[in-house]
């Protein structure tokens, strides 16, 4: 990996106002900042406003202002929310800037004299929401799968760009470059795209129909807008083609971005990008969807999770690391206030809150709070030290690969792993015997180099915990957070630990959700359900009727990992067709990773219940005989979401 780093978020509608989709996908974005940065690298990040097109010609119209009133208004609304979370984008564009409409213009007329643009008529069904022509095959029901509604049929003469005779070299291209689209589910998902011929892309609109756009500069009755338009910001983000921005961090071009929009990005995208002869990007990261009750958030479902409100519940570090710890980068996660209680009490308040105040009272109870030599002597403290040492180019790997939530659930095992250095080393029994002296140093001296060097590597995540925990150790944030920060033993012999407040106060049940929020999460209602292994009722005999209300179907366990809260269950995300999250109480009969691809047997249609803070969408059948528990496995080419019956 070159030592430069670009990272780009798409570029938002303004026809709604920031929610919580388009934060997750912003600190994403800003965490891969932070997190190069740290490694040594050179950075830019990018993020800004989509601003052109019918929807905010719509949007406008609805509250009275015309569209520049209007964008001017919802963009402010974007660039001023990032700062609520602490994310810090080098750059915010819009695509009204006039730099951003030279540029579309200037690339417009380069493909256009290069004859890879054509004037003809053509009639298809446009969909108004994804501002495209569809295809029949991408229909659901006769539906746009995403916005719910049946598409229009249009016929008018318009440009195209001609995207086929790039087809092949795409192709090869993808797949002599496995990190091209990540992760693999989504570059499969575009190979599979790409089997079938492409259509030309319909890149204008008549004036006579819409004006707010981008003139083309070879014909004035048309505009471009939309995804002609907007995928070319990543290139004026850098000032291209003559800026210095773009000789320094193009190609290193990293694109972070939901499944919503990844036929733009992993087909025109690197299409365009060939066409003007620019080198493809580095690497596209694809993420799922936050949804509420199965649902995909958004303005036209009408159930939106607004950042403030999270920032102004939780707190902006709490709110980043809930985002990023409740979702497998790629998968879809479903929202739940309380899941979010219950993250950050356990593993904010208590592992790492409490794992920091202990640490530190015993260092000013027993060393008067300076940090004491390092003796390495053997014992659980030195398991500790080796374990640091080891986890640093682990949790490299896994946040390069954008695997947050990874990194993040190994930076806790270490967290944990000190916590129980304390129970079994015994600090506060060690300073009852002056023959122990050196070992309690270097107890004392591992909880707080573990503590250091965590802050470290958790500070793309939680800046302002991690910059709070090196400032109490007289530490210069700015000089430990880069790669010097990265190694163990930093902490010198005499430093002065100062004790600060609670880094993240526990939040109670009374500080329950803010008026006005509107969370339809249906499972709350459900408070303290217990784990129901078994059926309800299985005592007599059912009629078909009775056996009819359930409805089982085949899941593929697409993830396991441990409950955050409880050693007897297990979290699994499972695909049946649609992903849903099922807690199942297997745990002391299946490791995680030998349950990941099975296919498996549900009950689809149960209520979901909390159990132990994670909301269960179904239940996992199994057999169970003398010997312990078998899964109920089907043959591996049933297909997901298969009824039983
Ligand atoms: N303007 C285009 C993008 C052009 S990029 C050159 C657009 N805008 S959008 O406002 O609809 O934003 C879509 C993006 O917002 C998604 O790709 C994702 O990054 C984020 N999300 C919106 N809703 C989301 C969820 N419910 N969950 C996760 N991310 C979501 O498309």
């Amino acid at each position: 990996m070159s030592n430069r780093f670009y990272v780009t978020t798409p570029i938002y509608y303004v026809n709604a106002e920031p929610h919580l989709g388009h934060a997750y996908s912003t600190v994403v974005a800003d965490v891969q900042n932070r997190f190069h940065k740290l490694i040594g690298h050179e950075t830019f990040f990018l993020t800004g406003t989509d601003e052109h097109g019918d929807k905010i010609v719509q949007a406008a119209q609805k509250m009275g202002l015309s569209p520049k009133e209007y964008t001017d208004i919802i963009s402010e609304k974007f660039a001023k929310t990032w700062p609520l979370l602490n994310i810090r984008p080098d750059r915010f564009i819009r695509t009204t800037d006039p730099q951003h409409i030279k540029t579309v213009q200037m690339v417009l007329q380069k493909v256009f004299d290069q004859g890879d643009i054509e004037f003809r008529e053509y009639e298809g069904l446009y969909c108004f929401g994804c501002e495209r022509f569809l295809i029949e095959r991408e229909l659901v029901d006769g539906k746009c799968p995403d916005h719910k509604v049946a598409p229009t049929r249009l016929k008018e003469k318009n440009y195209f760009f001609l995207m086929s005779k790039y087809q092949q070299w795409l192709i090869d291209h993808i797949k002599s470059n496995p990190e091209f689209i990540t992760p693999q589910r989504y570059r499969n998902e575009v190979l599979s795209f790409l089997k079938e011929p492409l259509d030309d892309l319909c890149i204008s609109r008549p004036v006579t129909r819409l004006t707010w756009g981008v003139p083309l500069p070879f014909d004035s009755n048309f505009v471009t807008y939309v995804w002609f338009d907007a995928l070319i910001n990543y290139l004026t983000g850098l000032d291209y083609p003559d800026g210095q921005n773009f000789a320094k961090f193009w190609p290193a071009a990293n694109h972070v971005i939901a499944k919503d929009i990844l036929k733009p990005h992993g087909i025109y995208w690197p299409i365009m990008l060939h066409a003007i002869g620019i080198e493809p990007y580095q690497s596209l990261h694809v993420h799922g969807y936050w949804k509420i009750k199965d649902e995909k958030m958004s303005k036209s479902l009408g159930n939106i999770i607004r950042p403030k409100w999270l920032v102004e519940n939780f707190g902006a570090d709490a709110t980043r690391y809930c985002l990023m710890r409740e979702m497998n980068f790629g998968l879809d996660a479903s929202f739940s206030y309380d899941a979010f209680v219950t993250r950050i009490n356990a593993d904010l308040a208590n592992d790492l809150g409490n794992l920091l105040s202990r640490s530190t009272t015993m260092l000013h109870k027993f060393r008067q709070g300076l940090i004491p030599p390092e003796r390495v002597i053997e014992g659980p403290q030195d398991d500790l030290r080796h374990h640091l040492s080891a986890l640093v180019p682990s949790w490299q790997k896994l946040m390069s690969d954008f695997q947050v939530h990874n990194a993040l659930q190994e930076i806790w095992k270490a967290l944990n792993m000190a916590n129980k250095v304390i129970d079994t080393t015994a600090p506060w029994q060690l300073a009852k015997e002056t023959t122990k002296a050196q070992l309690l140093d270097d107890v004392l001296y591992c909880l707080m180099e573990t503590l250091r060097l965590s802050a470290v590597l958790v500070s793309p995540v939680i800046p302002e915990a991690a910059e709070k925990i090196l400032s109490s150790m007289g530490l210069d944030p700015a000089g430990e957070l880069g790669p010097s920060g990265l190694s163990w033993g930093r902490l010198k012999e005499g430093a002065k630990v100062a004790k600060i407040p609670p880094l993240f106060p526990r939040i109670g049940p009374s500080k329950k959700e803010a008026q006005g929020a509107q969370i339809h999460d249906k499972a709350k209602k459900q408070k303290g359900g217990k784990v129901e292994e078994k059926t309800a009722s299985n005592q007599g005999l059912v009629t078909i009727e009775d056996f009819q209300k359930v409805q089982l179907r085949v899941a593929e366990i697409v993830s396991a990992e441990k409950h955050p809260n409880a050693d007897r269950l297990l979290k699994l995300t499972v695909k049946a067709p649609e992903e849903r999250t099922i807690v199942a109480g297997i745990a002391e009969h299946f490791s995680p990773e030998s349950l990941v691809g099975k296919k498996v047997i549900i009950v689809a249609n149960l209520k979901p219940v909390k159990l132990r803070g994670v909301t269960s969408q179904g239940m996992l059948l199994v057999a169970k005989d003398s010997k312990g528990l078998h899964l109920l496995e089907v043959s591996p080419d049933t297909e997901p979401g298969a009824k039983v019956s």
